[in-house]
């Protein structure tokens, strides 16, 4: 049983999720829990070795990949598909560069990870999005308006799988027509699957890789870093299907500059990738146990508020709009008044603007104080603003 109370304090690291001074925060996908031991030895290991210098991507970090691919998703991926990259972010910058053009239509499904956007705009695309609704609980798309986009000269698509900051599970036959329809009109599916083993007890992502019609136009990012918090280590693996584009895609990622690792992803990696299943599943238990407290929290306290439980990621979507129409203004008054902070929807989608998003991969007992911050901030604003 690994302990998921204990969290590393970071408050003289640097940490950017910790770095509003008296602010529990709970913004940032990122987790506090304490990193897991087998991954803390890997690295020792390799700081015991000494001589941190160069180094090339050794098989195994693909390897892992794989056997972690297969054990958990149900699919072989080919080790010579895979490239390195140093995040996911770079990888999708790169790829954006290298396989479209300037004014080049990109389009997003929102609301989504608001870096998608930087990712588009800084390279002088143009973002089209479609905004997921609501059924029954569930978001869903609107594949009229999803394929009416897609025909107006889209030339690629960057999927969120599982979908932050939703939570969303793409079901098997979404996949499949998004796949035709983007297969059908020469659309690039960019896949972002970092989310992918965070997912509650019984619950199973599924990966493009497991639909046929992707594998012509896909370039997949999966990563070790979300699940395992390791980001800070800055690795990602890319998969290419697609022999042709595939060189394509790693020249671009060796033109950028962000196809070589530091001396210690690699071991991290692949030492979380081998010993992690454990560390996943009880991660996964414990924050789940952390929606349900959430859920009954809200419903019981703050009942303008409205949250259901998604079925992946460690990050709780919730629609604040009865009480402030504007979740940017929200999170700021929060952060000042009580202490905590989110973040805020209008980040992941202009239609958005009146959610939050909060991170729950912290310990049980950060969770209750960060919540009572956010009871007694909430009830603050009422006195302040709805007399
Ligand atoms: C969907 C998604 N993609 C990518 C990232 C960041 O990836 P990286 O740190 O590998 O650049 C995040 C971080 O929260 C994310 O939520």
């Amino acid at each position: 049983m690994y302990n998921f109370d204990k969290c590393a304090n970071r408050l003289n690291v640097s940490s950017l999720k910790w770095k509003y001074k008296d602010v529990l925060p709970m913004w940032v996908a990122d987790m506090d829990f304490d990193t897991m031991p087998e991954v803390k030895n890997a690295i020792i290991d390799r700081t015991n070795l000494g001589a941190l210098g160069y180094t090339d991507t050794p098989k195994e970090y693909f390897i892992a990949f794989k056997d972690f691919w297969k054990r958990h998703h149900h699919v072989d991926i080919d080790i010579n598909s895979m490239i390195f990259s140093t995040g996911v972010v770079p990888a999708i910058s790169s790829v954006v560069r290298k396989l479209t053009n300037v004014c080049d239509k990109i389009m997003v499904i929102t609301p989504t990870y608001n870096i998608f956007f930087n990712s588009i705009l800084n390279n002088n695309r143009i973002p089209v999005e479609t905004d997921l609704y609501l059924e029954d609980g569930k978001y869903k798309l609107d594949f009229n308006d999803f394929e009416n986009k897609i025909k107006s000269g889209v030339k690629m698509l960057i999927l969120c799988n599982p979908q932050n900051p939703i939570g969303k599970i793409w079901d098997i036959e979404e996949l499949k027509r998004i796949a035709k329809i983007c297969k059908d009109n020469n659309v690039i599916v960019l896949s972002d699957e970092i989310h992918s083993d965070i997912v509650n007890p019984g619950k199973e992502y599924n990966s493009t890789l497991l639909i046929n019609d992707f594998k012509d136009v896909l370039v997949l990012c999966i990563s070790a870093s979300k699940c395992f918090n390791l980001a800070g280590l800055q690795g990602a693996c890319v998969v290419v299907p697609n022999e042709s584009m595939r060189k394509l895609v790693d020249r671009g990622l060796n033109t950028d500059e962000v196809a070589e690792g530091n001396a210690f992803v690699y071991s991290a990696f692949i030492s979380a990738l081998n010993n992690g299943d454990t560390w996943l599943k009880e991660m996964n238990e414990y924050v789940y146990n952390n929606k349900k407290y959430l859920k009954e929290f809200i419903d019981k306290n703050i009942k303008e508020f409205k949250y259901e439980i998604a079925d992946s990621l460690y990050l709780a979507w919730v629609d604040v709009s009865d009480i402030c129409e504007d979740g940017l203004f929200l999170c700021n008054y929060l952060k000042d008044n009580a202490k905590v902070y989110f973040s805020y929807g209008e980040e992941y989608g202009k239609s958005f603007k009146g959610f939050i998003r909060i991170n729950l991969a912290t310990s049980f007992e950060n969770l209750k104080e960060g919540l009572n911050r956010l009871l007694e901030g909430i009830n603050l604003y009422k006195k302040e603003y709805l007399k």
